[in-house]
């Protein structure tokens, strides 16, 4: 596997730096680049909020994990910071753009900013490992000369350049989970968000993960991990953002660093 920080370094150029902030709304004006802010937002799926009047403050270049027990809400707010799911109250900037507002037409603005890895992959099944990573890449940064050279590095840094032309249905979970995770950091995202990318892979390439994310962040990328990983926990020093309802209050920050 490649070094991350120098592929992370040169996609950063390649897609001309992180996108132009000149021509956002008055609204998202004030919201730094980088940053994310929930205010007093609650979010359900019926009648019954998932989780109410929920307030978070993100800083740009922060390591945040949200943990809580299964059902409590974790990829349902990833899912809301994605635009996937409204709010049916409040405020919500991700990268200084508004998304409570927004229509699920207008999220491509956000998958732009913001790289994902969804808890159940999300690949398209039709597609090889190299197809999955290229084809975001291709429609959110055009002008990339070589896209498809970053999805093989991106590939390589997760230990998958030997099945490039794999489809998902060849591929084990673990290795699902790896081109998920190749095709979030192609083009090192601003804001990555992701939901329990270690789930189901070994302590070696949980650890690699890890690794990639910790560049990433290095690098300045705000990473928002769902996680219930103990391994991830200890392993990797953050923020820890309970999503509980009898503990919904944010642990003292730790110094940050990869544990040897
Ligand atoms: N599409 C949906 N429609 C209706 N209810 C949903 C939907 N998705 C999630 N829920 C409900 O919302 C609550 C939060 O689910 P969510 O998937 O966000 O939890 P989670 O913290 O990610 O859990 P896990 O750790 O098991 O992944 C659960 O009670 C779940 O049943
Ligand atoms: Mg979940």
């Amino acid at each position: 596997m490649g070094t991350a920080a120098s592929v992370f370094s040169t996609l950063v150029h390649a897609v001309g730096g992180f996108p132009d902030d000149g021509k956002r709304r008055p609204e998202a004006v004030a919201v730094r680049p980088g940053s994310v802010s929930l205010q007093d937002v609650t979010v359900g799926y019926a009648r019954t909020p998932v989780f109410e009047k929920l307030d978070l403050s993100i800083e740009p270049g922060e390591f945040v994990y949200l943990v809580g027990p299964s059902g409590v809400g974790k990829t349902t707010l990833l899912k809301v910071l994605f635009g996937m799911v409204r709010p049916q109250s409040g405020k919500i900037f991700v990268d200084g753009v508004a998304v409570h507002g927004m229509h699920r037409w207008q999220t491509a603005k956000i998958r732009r900013r913001v790289g994902c890895v969804f808890q159940n992959y999300e690949l398209l099944q039709h597609l090889t490992a190299y197809q999955n990573v290229l084809l975001p890449l291709q429609l959110g940064h055009p002008r990339v000369n070589d896209p498809g050279g970053y999805a093989v590095d991106a590939l390589e840094l997760v230990g998958l350049k030997h099945k490039l032309n794999e489809l998902p249905e060849n591929l084990s979970g673990g290795e699902q989970q790896r081109v998920a995770v190749a095709r979030a950091i192609a083009h090192q995202p601003r804001i990555l968000l992701a939901d329990e990318p270690t789930g189901n892979v070994d302590s070696d390439t949980s650890a690699r993960i890890l690794e990639l994310f910790a560049e990433l962040n290095d690098v300045g990328s705000t990473v928002i991990m769902a996680t219930h990983d103990e391994f991830v926990l200890s392993r990797y020093s953050a923020r820890a953002y309970w999503l509980d309802p009898k503990k919904q209050d944010q642990e003292p920050a730790h110094a940050q660093g990869v544990a040897s």
